[in-house]
This record gives C-alpha cells, structure tokens and sequence, in this order.
C-alpha cells in the first residue's frame, strides 16, 4: 500500500478546524491525517461527531466560513495543496477532479427541477469551469449514459422525473450518478444509504464499490459501518474527537488493533455468532471548546497512565499500521 507522501492521491496533513459560536471556539478538528491511494478503497470511522463530515466537508471545499475556520493543516490532491490555491482553481477540482457522493437522499436534490435538469446543470457548469465544449445533445448523452451505469431502469424516463417521483434507494443512485458525471479520480462518500433500510443500502454499497473497482477511481468513504469495512475497505483510519488515532491495511486493524480507542470500536460490534452482547463505551467524547490537555481519549482510556493526560501523543506518518497513543509508543 503506498501512502503519505510517496504518491497518494490524497494526502491530508495536520488538518485543524475551528468553529466561533456564541463567542465560543470550537476545536473540532485537531491534527487530521489521512491519505488515500489512488485506486484504492478507504474508509474514515469513529462515532458520531468526532468530525467524520467536517473533514469531508474540508477536503471539498464546503465548509462555511465563518463559522468554521481552517486553522492549519495540508490538503494535497494530485500535487496541489488545495487550501493554497485561489479559489477559481481549487472549485476547477472539487466536483470533478474529485467529487461526493451526498449522504441523505431525501434532501440532496431539489425538489423543483426535474432529475435531467439537474444533472445538465452539474454538467455545464464543469464544462464552464474546464473551458469544455459540449452541445445540449451531448451532455444529454452523458446523462442517459451515467443513469445507465448506476443501473436505473429506464434512464430516459429518470431524466425526466422530478426527485418526489422516486424511491430512496433510487435517488440515492441519482447521487452516485451526479458524483460520477464528471469522470472524477476520487470519490468521497459520507454514510451513503444511512437513510434507507438496511437491504437497500447493502445494494447502494456494494453497485458502490463495483462502479469504483470498474473505474480505478479512489474512494474515501465515511461509515460506522466495520461490517462493510472488514469486507471491502483496503485501508482504514479511525478518528476520535476530531484526530485520526489509527490509521492501518483494514486486515491489519482487523486483526490487531493498537489503540485503546480502536479496541473499544471494535467490541462495540455486536456478535451474530452468539456469545457477544453488544457494549458502549463508557464516557462521552470531549467538549470541543475545552478538550483535555493530553490524549483526547484519556479520560475514557482504561489504561492511561499520567504522561497520557499531559501530552498530547503523536501521530507518526508513514504507509503502514501506526497509532497515536502513547502506550504504542512505549510497547
Ligand atoms: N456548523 C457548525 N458549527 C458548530 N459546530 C459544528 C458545525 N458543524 C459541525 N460541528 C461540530 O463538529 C463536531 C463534528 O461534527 P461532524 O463532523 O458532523 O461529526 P461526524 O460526521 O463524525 O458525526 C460536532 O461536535 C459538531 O457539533
Ligand atoms: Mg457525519
């Protein structure tokens, strides 16, 4: 697996955020690294709120500032650091060089134009941005050809139907479809189908990842789901209270993770084999505008010991299974 700086296609490094609320400032993100390989599968876990969406929100552009404010930190994508560049050339990437598959269904299209209208906009306005030419019968083709490959029966009818006129399942393939449009080389995905039923959102995961293999295009996905994980990601980084502690090959973590946090994770999943009941973790993540001095995951870790509370561990970079936990560092 080749990661860090040695050529991924996405590398991000010490990423801080901010939020000023109420006068209050939010350290939501605090030092996240990640990278992703190109033609590779990898997921982002960790419960809700430790900054899953504000990372992916960061990487594309999207965050609104203010509120949010991007403190410190890399983002490089195919050689550019994307926090440095103007914003003309950094929006002449985000949305087609790579692009995000949206995660709720039910609000992501606009209820008033119909499917094809929406799609014809996401077209022209890459074709703009690219200085591409392209006439209304060719993107029109591209339409009907991108709906084909997500699978929609019919595509011409979908290209003619408004958001209200379709199933969950099917307006989530309308997202993928819209994020494939543009032939990007990374897809990002935050909880795809966690608004459908279960069945459904197995069946949007796995024409997911077929799309991707089928493509060689990267995906960076966000999910809480390890089941999903374990079966297809090549790579997984854990995030707790706005870091990444664990990065590792997703056999590798599977088999032997390091950090405390990542161990309580993984005895979170509930047992089908009989035997395992499923367990929390105790404690609650840490107040933001006030997070604790040294290892964020501290005051819940069973085995800190003192220097974990005063120190914040490191994060060592590199491709392989690493930790930011002090108890690695001394094993
Ligand atoms: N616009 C915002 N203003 C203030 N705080 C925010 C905003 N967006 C997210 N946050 C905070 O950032 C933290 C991480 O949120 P998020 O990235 O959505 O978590 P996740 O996706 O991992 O569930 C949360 O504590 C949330 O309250
Ligand atoms: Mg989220």
């Amino acid at each position: 697996m080749n990661g860090a700086a040695s050529g991924a296609l996405l590398s991000v490094r010490d990423l801080a955020v901010t939020f000023d609320t109420y006068g209050r400032t939010a350290q939501v993100l605090d030092g996240v690294s990640l990278d992703v390989p190109a033609r590779r599968h990898v997921a982002l876990v960790g419960e809700s709120g430790c900054g899953k969406s504000v990372t992916m929100r960061a990487i594309m552009g999207l965050l609104r500032e203010p509120p949010a404010r991007v403190t410190a930190g890399e983002i490089i994508f195919e050689g550019h650091d994307l926090l440095r560049l103007k914003p003309r050339a950094r929006m002449g990437l985000c949305g087609t060089a790579m692009s995000m598959v949206f995660q709720d269904p039910m609000t992501s299209l606009n209820p008033v134009f119909t499917i094809g209208d929406q799609m014809r906009a996401i077209l022209a306005h890459a074709d703009r941005r690219l200085g591409r030419r392209r006439s209304r019968a060719e993107r029109h083709a591209r339409i009907i050809a991108v709906l084909g490959q997500v699978r929609m029966p019919d595509p011409e009818r979908i290209a003619r139907a408004w958001p209200i006129m379709l199933s969950g399942g099917m307006r989530q393939r309308v997202l993928i479809a819209m994020a494939l449009l543009n032939e990007p080389r990374l897809l990002i995905a935050d909880e795809p189908g966690t608004a459908l039923d279960v069945t459904t959102q197995a069946q949007i995961l796995r024409l997911l990842r077929e799309l991707v293999q089928a493509r060689g295009l990267a995906l960076l996905m966000i999910t809480h789901n390890l089941g999903v994980v374990r079966e297809a990601a090549d790579y997984v980084h854990v995030m707790y209270a706005g870091a990444v502690v664990e990065a590792a090959p997703a056999a590798a973590l599977f088999a032997a993770p390091r950090h405390p946090y990542t161990r309580a994770l993984l005895d979170c999943v509930p047992m089908l084999s009989g035997g395992g009941r499923f367990r929390g973790i105790d404690g609650a993540p840490p107040d933001y505008t006030s997070p604790p001095p040294g290892c964020r995951f501290a005051p819940r870790c069973a085995a800190a010991m003192p220097r974990c509370r005063t120190a914040p561990p490191a994060f060592p970079v590199g491709p392989d299974h690493r930790a930011a936990c002090w108890l690695v560092e001394a094993a």
